[in-house]
């Protein structure tokens, strides 16, 4: 059995910010998600996180994983200290704890496997994930007997000048043989520089201990400012973006192009430069979007075209044009085959196949039929001041240009509505609706100059 233990109590001091360290987001996820994603693929029988400040609001960040145990620890006096909260929540666990830094994002599933792996492989008291870091200032130093039969961790600011020069560092990452950790956390002292208790001293307590390197030391960076937080996402880029040159997906310019890694690409997406893939997107193949746009939680089928534009929430049928410079946002829905252009708005809105709305236009809680051709300038006045209304068009309706439809309102199939109206009332199907005054003209008429 195997439990999992987060430790995401700090503040974060480094981070110079009133939201808690963990809570920073990296892509789609806080860092504390990333961890807690990390270790899924473990199946842990229970899933801890360790609490402390501003808990309310790291709790919350948390809302959807179901089934974690929160654990307070309401001053915050080291990692040591916080481990040692989990005494009363796990006592008679039996089995191997696995504690992880809820500042350490990058983490790959299979080195968590393969950390729990070589413990339970060893009969390990404790085995901790460690690195050969280029630069390892501000990590704890890992001093080994051998290869990896680990004898001390020193931190950066308690090591001496000798000791600053081994490279090897203590990832934050570990797994415990938990009767043998609960028995030793009693014993932790806070006799170093921050007069802390920390975990690392817990090594000098148990037997055997032994250490196991990360092949690519990438995957270990804590976060403890926003250096190291930009950093982590551009390495976290790096890996997306290449994931998806690899299965077939072109990107013009990947410096310029940032996907998070919960979108979903179909080979032959062509991504063009400065466009951004948010959230729960997904692109069918042979699309191209970009330049200079923004996808997020969208559903784009195959051979969509988006150019300069912005699309939310929203979901793109095969073969539709966007853009350049459109915006649908609050659940908008394009068939096939439309065309969305020049600076149109659409929201909470659905377009039938082949409908064209292509400039100049507003179309707010709409509802459009097949082969709809939307004028230049077609405003839906949908809000009355107090609430929302919703516009009908069907089948085949052309709407004038400048037209504004007060909502709640209705077009039949096959309406022709004059340029400029303003219509008020449902309209039949088969008709011309004109509503508009009537042009004056007034032969000879001049204004008259002053005398
Ligand atoms: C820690 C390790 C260091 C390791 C580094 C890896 C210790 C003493 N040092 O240092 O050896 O190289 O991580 O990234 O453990 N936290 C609490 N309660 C506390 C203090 C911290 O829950 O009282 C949490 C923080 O929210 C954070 C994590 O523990 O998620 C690590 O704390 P941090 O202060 O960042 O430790 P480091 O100095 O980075
Ligand atoms: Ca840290």
């Amino acid at each position: 059995m195997v439990a999992v233990a987060i430790l995401a109590a700090g503040r974060g001091t480094r981070m110079k910010s009133d939201l808690p360290k963990v809570c920073h987001t990296l892509g789609s996820m806080s860092l504390v998600e990333r961890v807690l994603h990390s270790c899924l693929s473990i199946e842990p029988s229970r899933r801890l996180v360790i609490v402390g400040y501003q808990s309310k609001q790291v709790k919350q960040s948390l809302n959807a994983f179901t089934g974690l145990e929160f654990v307070e620890q309401t001053e915050q006096l080291g990692t040591g200290h916080a481990a040692q909260q989990l005494l009363p929540h796990l006592e008679g666990f039996t089995g191997d704890l696995l504690i992880l830094n809820g500042d350490v994002p990058l983490l790959r599933p299979n080195t968590i496997k393969r950390l729990l792996e070589t413990h339970q492989a060893h009969q390990n008291a404790a085995t901790l994930l460690t690195a050969q870091m280029p630069n390892p200032q501000g990590y704890g130093r890992v001093f080994c007997d051998g290869q990896s039969l680990l004898k001390q961790i020193v931190e950066d600011r308690d090591c001496t000048a000798a000791q600053k020069k081994n490279h090897r560092i203590n990832a934050g990452v570990y797994c415990f043989n938990w009767p043998q950790l609960a028995k030793v956390l009693p014993q932790l002292q806070a006799n170093n520089d921050q007069k802390e208790y920390y975990l690392t001293d817990v090594v000098n307590y148990l037997e055997p201990v032994m250490a196991l390197d990360v092949e690519d030391y990438q995957e270990i960076l804590g976060i403890n400012d926003r250096k190291q937080l930009a950093n982590a996402y551009e390495i976290l880029q790096t890996r997306v973006k290449d994931a998806w040159m690899s299965a077939g997906v072109t990107l013009v310019h990947p410096g310029t192009i940032t996907i998070d890694d919960t979108v979903e690409l179909e080979p032959d997406v062509l991504i063009e430069p400065q466009t951004h893939l948010r959230g729960k997107t997904v692109i069918g193949s042979g699309s191209r979007i970009g330049p200079g746009s923004m996808i997020e939680n969208s559903q784009l089928g195959q051979n969509v075209t988006v150019l300069y534009s912005v699309v939310s929430d929203s979901v793109v049928k095969d073969g539709t044009r966007i853009g350049p410079y459109t915006h649908l946002r609050g659940h908008v829905e394009v068939g096939e085959s439309c065309r969305v252009g020049n600076f149109v708005e659409l929201k909470n809105s659905t377009l039938g196949d082949r409908t064209n709305v292509a400039h100049l236009s507003y179309l707010g809680d709409a509802t459009l039929g097949t082969r709809v051709n939307v004028g230049a300038g077609t405003i839906t006045a949908n809000y009355d001041g107090v609430k929302k209304h919703r516009t009908e068009i069907g089948d085949r309706t052309k709407t004038g240009s400048n037209s504004v439809l007060v909502a709640p309102v209705t077009l039949g199939e096959d309406v022709t509505v004059a340029a400029g109206s303003v219509v008020t009332e449902d309209v039949p199907d088969d008709s011309l609706v004109v509503a508009r005054a009537r042009q004056v003209v007034k032969p000879g008429w001049r204004l008259k100059s002053q005398e």
